[in-house]
């Protein structure tokens, strides 16, 4: 018996784990698997330490925590056994880590799910050079943020240990009402905000809220492919809409589908392609609303950074009929790992929205709101937004000039008024997922175009993010660009 438990045990002198620990998951381990049996007596504590070189008190802290956890039963007098109480499934069970054995099997799984099996997920939400809408992420004010999180942690209210109410908290919801009036034109009491962990989330619920299995919902085309998934994904039949110079086009939109009632639009910036919706397209589209009983998402996800032309308040700011659900998100003016955007619901339906909500994920953490509500209040937020304002127009342009001068034979590139990125138009028969996949080897996080069309037609282009990547990395990453470009042009330039 003595001699199978030495052989169970190998203690690492090195190891961060102390000697009591380890010994103590090396015993279970050997309990589990079925090495020392039940009811079997182990040596002396005594016998023990001698054996394996260590003091006595780590083998009694070691037996001690076995004991706490059951393994272990002592009998007076009679010594230390390995209890005969513990359940077959666990003893089965080995506790070691292993790699789980593929299965061969069938899921019943969702269409949608099905589709999603078949492929790989990213892994990654956002990041890297040239990835289209990540912020400049080293220039935030953290000294002025961790000052407001720590002081409302330092002795936290009940209430951000209890949890939030459903929409959010109060002070972060008239926060963001008084911020979205000053800058977007958004009119809403602070009841009618719900706070959610991201604006994909309001995608999701008002898709929810608006769709009943097999229902067409107009999308732009190019657009935002977190809206086409959520649709499908949901059942609903997404109906792209051809895009152009004025966004959305609601003559199309009637044509492809005049019985749809939701319409997913990112009307202030266009993403990707970037324009700006005109005044009468607005106005049309507010009025199809109110004649056929619509609604309209509103994804007002950049709008912050408008650098030449007049700045179009909200589509909601315009609605006198309480049609457009507002969304936006702190991702791009603060950080996306903050996790926080927020819809702004009419009156009618904020009930219906926090009900689904609470289905959905109870609540936001509750750990920031304070903290940013604070931010937004002390006006931390709008200046962040300038400073950054300035920083990306410069760097807009410095990333402009470099892809014309260098891979001007291959793009057609233009400033865009607005926005985290450049699109560019690839001229040759070079195909935007090869170089984007050979930029990936890079780092370099452009997007191909053509990812963003969900209809018959879609354009061969690349969407290059600027607001993340420094003015002083660009030229070494449009260098890197360029070469990829002349490579998949068979070594033309
Ligand atoms: C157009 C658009 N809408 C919505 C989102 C979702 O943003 P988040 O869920 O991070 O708030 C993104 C993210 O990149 C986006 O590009």
């Amino acid at each position: 018996m003595k001699q199978i438990l030495l052989s169970a045990i190998s203690l690492d002198l090195k190891s961060k784990d102390p000697l009591h620990r380890q010994l103590f998951l090396q015993l279970r381990e050997a309990i589990l698997d079925g090495t020392l049996k039940a009811g079997t007596r182990l040596p002396s504590t005594r016998l023990l330490a001698k054996d394996l070189n260590v003091s006595r008190n780590t083998i009694l802290a070691a037996f001690d925590q076995l004991m706490a956890e059951g393994y272990l039963t002592s009998r007076t007098g009679s010594g230390t056994f390995i209890s005969d109480q513990i359940p077959d499934e666990i003893l089965t069970k080995s506790a070691k880590k292993e790699n789980p054995q593929k299965i061969d099997r069938h899921f019943p799984l969702s269409s949608h799910a099905a589709a999603l099996h078949q492929k790989k997920a990213s892994q990654v939400y956002h990041g890297g050079p040239f990835s289209p809408g990540t912020p400049e992420l080293e220039q935030f004010p953290f000294v002025d943020w961790s000052r407001l999180l720590a002081k409302h942690w330092r002795r936290p209210k009940r209430e951000l240990l209890t949890g939030n109410p459903i929409g959010g908290s109060r002070d972060l919801r008239e926060a963001l009402s008084d911020y979205l009036a000053q800058t977007r034109a958004v009119k809403s009491d602070p009841e009618q905000i719900i706070v959610l962990s991201g604006s994909q989330q309001a995608i999701h619920l008002v898709v929810r809220a608006f769709a009943n299995p097999g229902d067409p919902i107009l999308m732009e085309d190019p657009g935002f492919p977190g809206v086409r998934n959520t649709i499908i994904g949901a059942g609903a039949t997404p109906i792209p809409v051809p895009v152009d110079d004025e966004g959305f086009s609601l003559e199309a939109a009637e044509k492809l589908a005049p019985e749809a009632r939701l319409a997913c639009i990112a009307p202030s910036h266009q993403y990707p392609l970037g324009p700006t919706m005109s005044l009468p397209r607005r106005l049309d589209l507010l009025n199809w609303a109110k004649q056929t009983d619509s609604f309209l998402l509103e994804d007002d996800y950049d709008s912050e950074y408008r650098y030449t032309g007049r700045p179009l308040s909200s589509l909601q700011g315009l609605d006198t009929d309480q049609r457009v659900i507002y969304v936006g998100s702190m991702s791009k003016v603060m950080f996306s790992g903050l996790r926080i955007g927020y819809m702004v619901v009419p009156p009618d339906l904020v009930d219906m929205f926090l009900s689904l909500r609470r289905d959905m994920d109870g609540h936001s953490p509750a750990t920031v709101e304070p903290a940013l509500a604070e931010f937004i209040r002390e006006g931390h937020l709008s200046s962040h937004i300038r400073r950054m304002r300035l920083l990306y127009d410069e760097r807009q342009q410095c990333l402009l000039k470099l892809l014309q001068d260098k891979c001007g034979d291959f793009l057609d590139v233009k400033p865009q008024e607005s926005g985290m990125h450049l699109v560019a138009f690839l001229k040759d028969n070079i195909r935007d997922l090869d170089v984007e996949a050979k930029c990936k080897e890079d780092g370099l996080l452009l997007r191909a175009l053509s990812r963003f069309y969900h209809g018959p037609k879609s354009r061969n282009g690349l969407i290059i993010g600027f607001a993340g990547t420094s003015k002083e990395h660009m030229p070494a990453h449009v260098d890197k660009l360029q070469q990829h470009l002349v490579t998949l042009n068979g070594g033309k330039t």
